[in-house]
């Protein structure tokens, strides 16, 4: 079995990539390099840099490394980027896919685990959010991997296709300091950027119904993460199955916690500026993982320490790095 890691030079792929290393799955990396890093991806990995709509160099790939199944995460990820170019977003996301798709077909390679958001859920009804819950994505990027999710459920009914669609919640953290996540669009990033450069972290809203008036959401340590990866691609490779399943801790922490969090690991006693709410963000929400318990035996070890404790030695190994 030989899975290629379309997207693997990026934050997550490169976790994945250590993940199947240490399963013992051999994995070949395609990826443009367009937010990705090289240096990510282990000189004994097989590195195709290429798109993933350029069929001729993928099929080439897929049947020169024989390839069995594909993990797609290559995709263009940031909300607020897709609301203002949502062209590229759907070029990028599925019209990408769609031409991956096709030329796994192609190359007979009937395996594909997909890389989905809990953006499909857009502002949930409920708090507890299971694969159930009724999907409405709030931005282009969202909708996007909704549409990756249905081309798979509709190539399976025409085509020999065994698949799953992992719903991440907040993935944070890092598995090793060079592998940190190296965007600030996230809350624990943007926290460090704020006090590294001495300004007040800011909390979009102090008046949420919730426990603290902050909002909640799930974080999950990437390297679990990755691990569910594996444990899903070891499912597709034993059993045919078509599965969507939310990958998060299944427990709520709140923006002040997140922040209380992270002034115990770096030792800074900072204050908050509390800014308006921004449209669009829930109160409330964090994933049900009971499906993914049940199915594939993974369940999150690691906690919101851990991540902010290994985002925090990624973020200080990058700024002595710089300087
Ligand atoms: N980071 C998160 O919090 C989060 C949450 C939910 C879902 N996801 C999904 O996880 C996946 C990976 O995200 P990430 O955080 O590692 O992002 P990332 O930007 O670090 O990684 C994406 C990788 O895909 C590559 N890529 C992009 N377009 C490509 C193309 N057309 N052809 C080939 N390679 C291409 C990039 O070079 C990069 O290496 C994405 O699909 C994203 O939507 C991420």
């Amino acid at each position: 079995m030989t899975w290629m890691l379309t997207g693997g030079a990026g934050y997550i792929g490169a976790h994945i990539v250590a993940a199947f290393q240490r399963a013992g799955v051999p994995v070949v990396v395609l990826d443009d390099l367009s937010t990705g890093i090289r240096d990510n991806v282990p000189d004994e990995v097989p590195f195709v840099q290429a798109s993933i709509a350029d069929p001729a160099v993928v099929g080439a790939a897929l049947r020169g490394h024989g390839v069995t199944g594909v993990l797609h995460l290559a995709a263009k990820k940031a909300v607020g980027e897709s609301v203002a170019r949502p062209l590229h977003y759907w070029d990028e996301n599925v019209a990408g896919m769609r031409s991956l798709l096709q030329t796994c077909v192609d190359a007979g390679v009937d395996r594909v685990l997909f890389s989905s958001s809990a953006a499909v859920y857009g502002n949930p009804p409920v708090d507890r959010v299971t694969e159930d819950t009724a999907t409405a994505p709030m931005s282009p990027y969202g909708e996007t991997k909704l549409a990756g999710e249905w081309m798979l459920r509709d190539l399976a009914v025409a085509a020999p296709l065994r698949w799953a669609a992992l719903r991440y919640f907040n993935v944070a953290g890092s598995g090793a300091p060079e592998l940190g996540d190296r965007s600030v669009a996230n809350l624990i990033p943007m926290t460090f950027e704020a006090i590294t450069a001495g300004r007040n972290p800011q909390l979009f809203g102090d008046d949420y119904d919730t426990r603290d008036g902050s909002c909640v959401r799930d974080y999950i340590h990437v390297v679990d993460l990755a691990e569910a990866h594996v444990a899903a691609a070891q499912r597709l490779d034993a059993e045919d199955t078509g599965e969507i399943y939310n990958v998060g801790r299944g427990e709520g922490v709140t923006v002040k916690e997140v922040f209380d969090t992270v002034r115990g690991v770096t030792g800074q006693d900072f204050v908050y500026d509390v800014a308006a709410r921004r449209p669009g963000d829930p109160a409330a929400y964090f994933a049900d993982p009971a499906k993914i318990r049940s199915q594939l035996g993974w369940a999150a070890r690691l906690h919101l320490a851990d991540m902010v404790r290994t985002a925090w030695d990624s973020w200080q190994s990058r700024a002595l790095g710089a300087s």
